[in-house]
Order: C-alpha cells, then structure tokens, then sequence
C-alpha cells in the first residue's frame, strides 16, 4: 500500500507537539488596552456599540489600569470624552495644560508608575466638527496650522508624564514637528508611537459613538487625510517618512483588513509595529457571538493571533483584558 512520503499530521496528533510547534504566541504581554475617559471622576457609561466596553471617569480607570497590570497588560491608551461645550472649532481644549489627558496621566502615574501610559494625539475630540485638525472655510483640514496645535497637544502630555505620545491624525510632518519640540523641552525618553498607516476606514464608526464625534462629523469624511484603503506601497512610503522624521514605532490600524501591510511593513523596516484592532473590528465579534454565530473566545484569540502572525509586535484591543484572562484560563 502506497503510504506518503511526509506526514505533516504526525505534528499535530498531539496537544504537547502543537504546543513545541507552534509559531506565533499570543500573550497579555502583546497587548494594549485603549480606554474612554469621561471627566466626572465616577463617571461609568456603557457603548452600545460596544458590548463591554464603557466610558469611565477616574475611578474606573484606576478598575481598569489594576486590572491590566494583574493581568501581565503592559500598558493603556486613552481616549478623552470631551463634553460638547469644551469644543470649538481651534481645538483649543487640546492643550490645555491641566485638560483632561494631561490630569488622568498624571494621575495614573503617580498610582501606577508601571503602567505604560500613551496617549493619543488628535484634534478630533476637541473639535467642533469631529475633524482631526482646523478647518478653512471650505471645510478642508489645513495641515500645518493643525500639525502646530498637534506639537502644543503632545507636549501637554508630555509634560504630564505620558510615555509614549502617539499622533493618530495623518497630517504630514507632524512626526519631525513633534520629535524636534520633545528634544527642545528635555523629554528625550517620550517615545512616539505613529499611525503610520491609518486608513481612512468605515471600521472607526463605534468608536466615533463612543467618544462622540460621529454626529458632529456628519457627512464629512476623513478621505482627505486618512489613507485609500485599496493602497499598499503608499503605506510603506507613509511608514518610512515617519521613522526618518523619528517615530520609534508605527501603527497600521485597522489590522484585521490591513493584515497585508502589518506583514510589508514588518519585513520592509523591522522596527517594532502595532496593530489597533479596532472598534468595528471588535464590535462585529460582539455582534455575531450575540447571536450565537460565533465562538466570542475562539474567535478572538484565533483573530488576534493571526494579527500577531502578520507580523504586529503589539496589539491594541478592547477585548485586551478578556483576552489575557482566556490566554490564562
Ligand atoms: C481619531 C481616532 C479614531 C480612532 C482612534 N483615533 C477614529 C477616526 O479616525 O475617526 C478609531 C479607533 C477605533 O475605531 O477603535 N484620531
């Protein structure tokens, strides 16, 4: 009887031999968990879109920071609610020194100096059209009077203590502009964290829920900025800008659709990249394993596995803690 010359499936007939094989690992250490600040310090309101997630003020915070820090969870990114008055169209709200961002890091510092603290950097919260930067009359983002309030933002954070700023706007040159204003001020040590490669995504819209911008935004979308999601060689000229003008680290996002250029990105540069598995991504999960469609914990480590495969050195997810506790169970 004829017999084939390999058995690739003597490698997997058993658990101990999948465990020795196996290629890429998934561990709490991976992942990032972003979180939605609300100002009233015990202020805790669920996102619909979001099964699981909430918005919380101080307290809950502090829930979430221990939390991650139990569970081998590195490090959080924050995300500001900004209450409907504090915005206007300059965006001003931005730098404020003891604004919201700046006061929650140092807050979370001084109680959890472990905890790596990043924060994003981005005028959309702050504006009163839910755009990432100041507007002409035409209603187009002028690049360099936002990329000067982006510099004026990050060292806010800076100053606050944040460890890594990271720039999730797309205007150009606000990587060199930032980099340049952190040596001049002595925060030599704040890294950046570039999205690098942010599409201009469909995928943001629970996001845009939960901190409020999706109706102030209306009609208008971010194609001005954000990248074509059908471009793959403009992410890798995008993603070596950034690194020559000094981002220590760069993002794709999404990452589920993107998986292609995590892995370019990765082999092209070698520097460490991250992926934002992002709110959309996170709510079709939620969604389908509602229903009963899908598996929520095998789903979820088998997604955020192949996101690690593709070549992400970090992943930022709103399922991090879920996924640290299953990675333990
Ligand atoms: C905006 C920003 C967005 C996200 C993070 N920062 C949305 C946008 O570009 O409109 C989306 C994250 C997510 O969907 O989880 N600076």
């Amino acid at each position: 009887m004829p017999f084939p010359d390999t058995r690739m499936r003597r490698t997997r007939a058993s658990r101990f031999a999948r465990d020795l094989a196996r290629e890429t690992r998934l561990s709490p250490a991976d992942l990032i968990l972003p979180a939605f600040v609300l100002e009233d310090e015990k202020g805790r309101e669920a996102v619909e879109s979001m099964p699981g997630v909430e918005r919380v003020g101080r307290n809950g915070l502090f829930e979430l920071a221990e939390r991650c820090l139990a569970a081998g969870i590195p490090a959080m990114a924050l995300f500001p609610v900004v209450p409907a008055e504090r915005k206007s169209t300059d965006a001003a709200e931005a730098w404020r020194e003891d604004g919201l961002v700046p006061e929650t890091v140092k807050a979370l510092k001084a109680r959890f100096p472990e905890l790596g603290v990043i924060t994003d950097v981005a005028l959309d919260p702050y504006t009163s059209h839910g755009l990432d930067g100041i507007v002409d009359a035409d209603g187009y983002v002028l690049n360099d009077r936002t990329v000067d309030a982006l510099v004026r933002q990050a060292m806010s954070h800076a100053e606050a203590g944040a460890d890594v700023v990271a720039p999730s706007d797309m205007m150009d040159g606000r990587i060199g502009a930032i980099r340049e204003q952190l040596e001049a001020d002595g925060h030599v040590n704040t890294l950046i964290l570039s999205y690098a490669a942010k599409y201009a995504s469909s995928y943001y819209g629970p996001f845009r829920d939960a901190v409020g911008s999706a109706g102030n935004l209306g009609k208008s979308g971010k194609e001005s900025f954000q990248m074509d999601p059908g471009n793959s060689d403009e992410a890798l000229r995008e993603v070596e800008l950034d690194l020559e003008e000094g981002a220590d680290w760069v993002m794709i996002k999404p990452a589920l659709p993107y998986l292609d250029i995590i892995r370019r990105v990765h082999e092209t540069f070698g520097v460490p990249t991250f992926a934002y598995h992002v709110s959309g991504e996170y709510a079709m999960l939620k969604a389908a394993a509602e229903r009963g469609w899908l598996d929520n914990d095998k789903v979820l480590l088998e997604t955020l596995t192949s996101i690690r495969r593709a070549g992400a050195s970090g992943i930022l997810t709103y399922a991090a803690l879920e996924a640290a506790s299953l990675l333990k169970g």
